[in-house]
């Protein structure tokens, strides 16, 4: 397997453009824009920007590129990247400018770039600085890990950032953007990983790395101590395969939790917990998947695997949260032993139900996963998970849908998410929708019919929370880009990490 991903030095400066060093140099657009700032651009590029504005060439519009060469700066080449209106100008929009200049760069096989925060934006230092330094990470990234015929591939080697100011404040912010887009990074390499290297025990085998490499406390459950654990509904859709089952726990300490003058009871401290779908293929088990598009399903662990990664760059990052993460792994299979419709199946909770689609596996494992995060000191829930197809259906690709209880614990998550350039939209839990997954034999069923789909599976997953503050987002749509867009490449997004980091980072849980 190749090398998909490297994180370049992140390098502040305050230079002038002319005397910045770099291969290519990267300056944000407006379509509503003079250059002022930028008063020596037009000549160092030959006349080059003023005529291309001219031609119509240079618009500002989102994700249009020109690049040109300049002369007399210490620089070889510049890239403008359009961001729509001054006025306009959010973070994403940075962020996706940072990876689109970024991986023009790579493109013209360029190692080293400087992108520079214009200014007269809402975006201040320190965000700028963040959302760049993500942006640019996110562009050194190749998914292609088994392709054995492509000329060896050129990674950016350093990136300056010119945010208008460099103070204590902007350096914690780029290290931020940092480790974040490196995780992100680290969670796309894993969810693109086909089924046949990234079995559940190899998935907890890399958890075990990237945990111990992030500082984190790591342990794995194998099937005998799920077994111990009575895990029925992890164990019933492990039945039909090969591998088994792994369920891999990991735990944050902040080294701030348990000291300070106004130190609170242990038991009385907010314990985030969050719990990721690790299903390393879903066949559908013995109600079998058509065969069109069930490649796709090698990324059924997304959510597992944005845990662990948001669990890194949580650790990295001391975040100032005591957080546990819950991830079961196991693939989904038909076969001799495999679990069928019809069986009923009992939680380590207690609760039995009744398998009515072998399909519906990945709420049968949050299951028993959200009740032990809840085992182990959980306070506050969020689970992640390509569940339904029928989210997709909601909302599209592009937004995540948010379910749970109670609303301000919702919008927390959301506004995590926003920060995190990660769109996640609310979708109503209605209690009476619980009649649509009925059993006539036991507690439950695990599917409710074709409408609702993605509520009543959210439905299903809070029967296990205990009535904590619970979130549950489902990036079945989100986790995978079916099309390549300037921004990002074709497959794993990473989607979940920078939300779930960006939530432990906020240092207050919603009521506590
Ligand atoms: N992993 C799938 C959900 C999925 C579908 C993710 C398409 C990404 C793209 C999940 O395990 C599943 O199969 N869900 C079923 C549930 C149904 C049987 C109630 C679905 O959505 O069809
Ligand atoms: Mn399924
Ligand atoms: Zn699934």
């Amino acid at each position: 397997m190749l090398t998909v991903h490297q994180t370049p030095a992140i390098v502040l400066t305050t230079r002038a453009s002319s005397d910045i060093e770099a291969d290519l140099l990267v300056f944000p657009v407006f379509e509503d824009d003079t250059l002022a700032d930028e008063a020596d651009l037009n000549a160092a590029s030959g006349g080059e920007v003023a005529a291309a504005r001219a031609r119509g060439e240079i618009t500002g519009k989102v994700s249009g590129l020109f690049i040109t060469a300049v002369r007399g700066w210490k620089a070889s080449r510049v890239a403008l990247v359009g961001v729509g209106p001054r006025k306009d100008v959010t973070p994403d929009r940075l962020r996706r400018a940072a990876t689109i200049g970024a991986l023009a760069a790579r493109q013209r096989r360029l190692t080293s770039i400087a992108i520079v925060h214009r200014p007269g934006t809402s975006v201040d230092a320190p965000g700028a600085a963040q959302v760049l330094a993500e942006g640019a990470v996110l562009a050194n990234f190749d998914g292609a890990a088994y392709r054995t015929t492509d000329p060896p591939r050129v990674w950016l080697e350093t990136v300056q950032l010119r945010v208008g100011g460099e103070s204590a404040a902007v350096a914690r912010a780029s290290e931020r953007g940092r480790v974040l887009g490196e995780c992100t990074n680290l969670s796309r390499a894993l969810s693109n990983e086909p089924g046949n290297t990234l079995t559940p025990k190899v998935f907890a085998e890399r958890a075990v790395g990237i945990a111990t490499d992030a500082g984190l406390a790591v342990e794995i459950l194998d099937e005998t101590r799920i077994a111990d654990l009575k895990m029925g509904l992890l164990l019933g859709v492990a039945r039909g395969s090969q591998e088994p089952p792994r369920l891999v726990v990991l735990r944050h300490e902040p080294p701030q939790a348990a000291t300070g003058g106004e130190r609170r009871a242990a038991t009385r401290q907010p314990v985030l917990g969050l719990i990721g779908k690790g299903v390393t293929f879903d066949t559908g088990g013995i109600s079998i998947k058509p065969a069109d598009d069930m490649d796709r399903m090698k990324d059924d662990m997304s959510g597992g695997a944005a845990v662990l990664c948001a669990m890194a760059a949580i650790s990295r990052l001391k975040a100032p949260v005591r957080c546990v993460a819950v991830i079961p792994m196991t693939e989904n299979m038909p076969g001799g032993r495999a679990f069928k419709p019809g069986d009923v199946l009992t939680s380590a909770e207690g609760k039995t139900v009744e398998v009515l689609n072998t399909d519906a596996e990945g709420r049968l494992i949050l299951g028993d996963a959200i009740w032990y995060a809840r085992q182990l000191g959980a306070t506050h829930l969020v689970d992640i998970a390509t569940l339904t197809g029928s989210c997709i259906v909601a909302l599209g690709k592009t937004a995540t849908g948010l379910f749970g209880t109670p609303d301000e614990w919702v919008a927390q998550v959301r506004r995590a998410g926003d920060r995190a350039g990660e769109r996640s939209w609310p979708m109503p839990v209605f209690d009476d929708y619980k009649e649509l997954f009925k059993s006539e034999i036991a507690d439950f069923a695990n599917t409710g019919g074709r409408a609702g789909g993605a509520i009543t599976a959210a439905l299903f997953l809070k029967e296990f929370s205990g009535d904590l503050p619970w979130v549950h987002m489902d990036i079945a749509g989100t986790a995978w880009a079916d099309q390549a867009a300037p921004h990002q490449p074709k497959g794993a997004t990473g989607v979940g990490v920078r939300t779930l980091a960006e939530l432990a980072l906020d240092g207050q849980l919603f009521g506590s």
